[in-house]
């Protein structure tokens, strides 16, 4: 298993304030951006695209891990990746044909991730597993930041973390996304989660610095 990677969601963010806030991750010890895009199809709100991650890239060497929640996702591929993003992970649910999409995103040179909402079963993902670098469990239902952690996805993080290991794919990323804090950081990591996506609980801190320093210092 690879050291614990902390993701802040830039979701949660001051908009108005892009540049600095990407600023603040670049100096702090996240090892990756998370940046959650947003069709207003797939889920019931709308984010942002292309211009924002391409200005995010300018102001920071940090991995870009894009998390797609969006429809058709094919299409757009590598747009995304000629916008900089190092991880794409696309939604099991959005597509009908995932072996070609991860082949997709893989010939563009990035590496491919597999997101799974609260409503999908871990077993989904058996028969690709061993073909993906990162699979998300999502601990809230896409679409917002801000949201009440859903404990099922401990279980969830066993199960994936068995299932990955017996498939063989011992170098994968297990990254969840929504409500991670530190009140349950703990227990995922605990449960097989190496990655960790966290918005409202950085940004919303007296000191957002500090509270990812706090959560990659979990795992020594
Ligand atoms: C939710 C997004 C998350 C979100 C997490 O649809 O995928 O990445 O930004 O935000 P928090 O940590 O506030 O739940
Ligand atoms: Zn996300």
């Amino acid at each position: 298993m690879k050291n614990l990677i902390i993701a802040p969601s830039v979701l949660a963010a001051d908009f108005a304030q892009l540049g600095s806030e990407v600023q603040m991750l670049q100096e702090s010890k996240a090892q990756w951006i998370h940046i959650d895009v947003m069709d207003g199809v797939f889920v019931p709100n709308i984010s942002f695209g292309f211009p924002v991650i391409e200005a995010i890239k300018k102001h920071t060497d940090k991995f870009l891990d894009v998390h797609l929640m969006i429809v058709q996702p094919e299409k757009y591929l590598e747009q995304f990746a000629k916008a900089g993003a190092h991880m794409i992970t696309v939604h099991f649910e959005a597509c009908p044909h995932i072996h070609r999409t991860i082949q997709q995103i893989k010939s563009l040179g990035c590496q491919a991730g597999v997101a799974i909402n609260p409503g999908t079963p871990v077993h989904s993902l058996r028969d690709i597993i061993a073909d993906i670098d990162l699979a998300l469990i999502m601990s809230v239902n896409p679409g917002f930041g801000g949201q009440q952690f859903i404990p099922n996805a401990i279980n969830k993080t066993k199960e994936l973390a068995r299932m990955a290991s017996e498939a063989g794919n011992n170098k994968i990323y297990i990254e969840i996304d929504g409500g991670v804090s530190l009140a349950n950081a703990p227990a995922l990591i605990e449960a097989g989660a190496n990655a960790l996506v966290a918005g409202s609980f950085v940004f919303n801190s007296k000191d957002p610095k500090e509270t990812i320093s706090q959560l990659v210092g979990l795992v020594k």
